[in-house]
């Protein structure tokens, strides 16, 4: 399998033995400057139990199987490089994979148990790469990707982080590159959470401890300001929304 890197501060560790881009000398591996004590989302996805529980949710979770397919619609079907952040069991690359026969993935996640389902799901595949990463540190450099997409991953990382994530995102596209992130957004009220948590059939004590959810219009905002065009929500259903932008 490829480079695997979890970097922590200044120094690297180094996760595959078989790591070939990741190496210490690549700054472009870097950490940002995180306050290591920050809960974020690999440490509630390092539980096996969590982990494999979600996976086994997921076809059935509300209605995010419409946002897959407004996912699956938007994203171009000439694409032929495409990044998955927090990519769990490969649920996204699965789904685009099917329509896109020419493209090849690369899927980024934290946790030992997702990345392991997601590489039994890929094994054999040539064009699906899974590399463990850090979405809290400075994203790798694996290519540049005319799309990058995301599912229910970013809003784990604290608000300051998801801002800088996107700037990166920007620069790791090509010109008219599209980012599409299926996410997890604020309700308006507690109420509205509330009914939210039960639609999905969450009770109140499994909803996860490290989600920093934001509000449709803010991380719209925050993506105009990065220089993201063509910026939209396309797609909403209670706190899922499918937030869109390109690269010009
Ligand atoms: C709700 S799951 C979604 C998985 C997949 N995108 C899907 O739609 O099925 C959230 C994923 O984000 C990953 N994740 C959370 N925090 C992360 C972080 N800091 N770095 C990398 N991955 C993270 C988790 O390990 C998990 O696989």
């Amino acid at each position: 399998m490829g480079p695997l890197c979890l970097y922590l501060g200044a120094a690297a560790r180094v996760l595959d033995p078989g790591s070939t881009c990741l190496s210490v000398r690549r700054p472009a591996c870097d950490s940002v400057a995180v306050d290591a004590k920050s809960p974020t989302g690999r440490d509630e996805w390092t539980t096996p139990a969590h982990a494999a529980g979600f996976i086994a949710r997921r076809p059935r979770l509300g209605r995010a199987a419409d946002g897959d397919a407004v996912m699956d619609e938007i994203i171009p079907e000439t694409v032929r490089q495409v990044l998955d952040l927090g990519t769990g069991g490969g649920h996204l690359i699965a789904l685009l994979a099917t329509r896109r026969p020419e493209a090849t993935f690369v899927g980024l996640d934290a946790s030992p148990t997702m990345l392991a389902a997601a590489r039994a799901r890929f094994d054999g595949t040539a064009r699906v790469r899974i590399l463990a990463h850090d979405l809290a540190l400075t994203l790798p450099v694996v290519g540049r990707f005319d799309a990058i997409v995301s599912a229910f991953a970013i809003h784990h990382l604290e608000d300051a982080r998801k801002q800088t994530l996107l700037a990166e995102i920007h620069e790791r596209m090509r010109p008219g590159g599209i980012f599409a992130n299926l996410e997890h957004v604020s309700s308006p009220t507690p109420r509205l959470h509330e009914q939210f948590l039960e639609a999905i059939g969450y009770g109140p004590d499994e909803e996860d401890a490290s989600n920093r959810l934001v509000d449709v219009a803010t991380q719209l905002d925050w993506m105009r300001t990065l220089g993201f065009a063509d910026v939209d929500c396309v797609w909403k259903w209670r706190e899922m929304a499918l937030l869109v932008g390109v690269r010009t």
